[in-house]
């Protein structure tokens, strides 16, 4: 958004620009100041007094007067034109207000462009869409204690719980994803999709029951997300996990993999106590 907001400053600037080079160039073409036309007044000027001349002098007058006539007219002192301003012509400064339009308004697409860009493209700074580096094994386990059972990461859309040791046996046999979430697994958690897959309500945790318990329609599943009631299609979906050798968590967002089938059950966890959601339109 910033991209945009900044890009749409520049073109404003641009506009402002060519505004400024066509009033320049309106004053730059200079104008007359006043009238040419000679007046009666000049032509009298001619013969002072026509009455006073005589003879010779009278003819010499006349033609003087005669001449002045047929003569193209002499501006007068009002009518004085005012040259353009040369530097305002010159060359060299449309040449400089030309390349800074044309500067300008490239700088001012690229801005746009990459602002679109930013926007349609998958963050990678660890927002959703990446890898998110979650933290160390140890301080997630105790997170997820400490909250109850069930670790929100909003970055990720994301719900981590812990995954027990004596399941594992049975995932790797039931789960076809196992070796993408293994290593998450086997150091003790899950990360699971927030989205319901039934039909995308955000699923949040029932603290009483220990389950997750979608609120739209009444979909139920265990804390490691596999399906126990309402019309959900199937499990809740995941991510693919990475733990580094010293103990660190990293989850693919960018990647979700469709949750177990119905009937997946690894865990044998049953509610621990009254639901939050009654599991309606029950598909099995
Ligand atoms: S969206 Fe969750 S049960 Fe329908």
């Amino acid at each position: 958004m910033t991209w945009v907001i900044i890009g749409l400053v520049v073109l404003a600037v641009v506009a402002a620009l060519a505004l400024f080079r066509q009033r320049d160039n309106k004053l730059a073409t200079g104008s007359l100041a006043g009238d040419l036309t000679p007046t009666e007044a000049d032509r009298a000027r001619v013969i002072k007094d026509r009455s006073e001349l005589e003879g010779s002098s009278f003819e010499s007058a006349a033609l003087e007067a005669r001449a002045t006539e047929l003569a193209p007219p002499k501006p007068t002192g009002a009518a004085v034109y005012i040259p353009p301003d040369e530097q305002a012509l010159g060359e060299s400064r449309r040449q400089f207000l030309n390349r800074g339009i044309i500067a300008s308004f490239s700088f001012g697409v690229g801005v746009l462009g990459i602002g679109a860009i930013q926007t349609l493209w998958p963050s990678g700074g660890g927002g959703f869409g990446s890898k998110i580096v979650v933290g160390k094994v140890d301080n997630i386990v105790q997170s997820i204690r400490d909250a109850g059972g069930f670790f929100y990461v909003p970055q990720g859309r994301m719900w981590i719980t812990e995954y027990p040791s004596n399941a594992l046996v049975k995932a790797e046999s039931d789960y076809s994803f196992y070796s993408q979430v293994n290593q998450g697994l086997e150091a003790g958690v899950v990360a699971l999709f927030q989205t319901c897959p039934h039909l995308g309500c955000r699923v949040p945790e029932c603290s009483t029951s220990q389950w997750f318990e979608c609120p739209c329609h009444g979909s139920q599943y265990n804390r490691v997300g596999e399906k126990k009631g309402g019309p959900a299609p199937r499990g809740m979906d995941r991510f693919p996990m990475e733990v580094s050798s010293d103990g660190v968590l990293s989850v693919d967002t960018g990647t979700i993999i469709q949750g177990p089938a119905i009937g997946v059950n690894t865990t044998g966890q049953e509610a621990e106590g009254p639901n939050c959601q009654s599991a309606e339109g029950e598909h099995g």
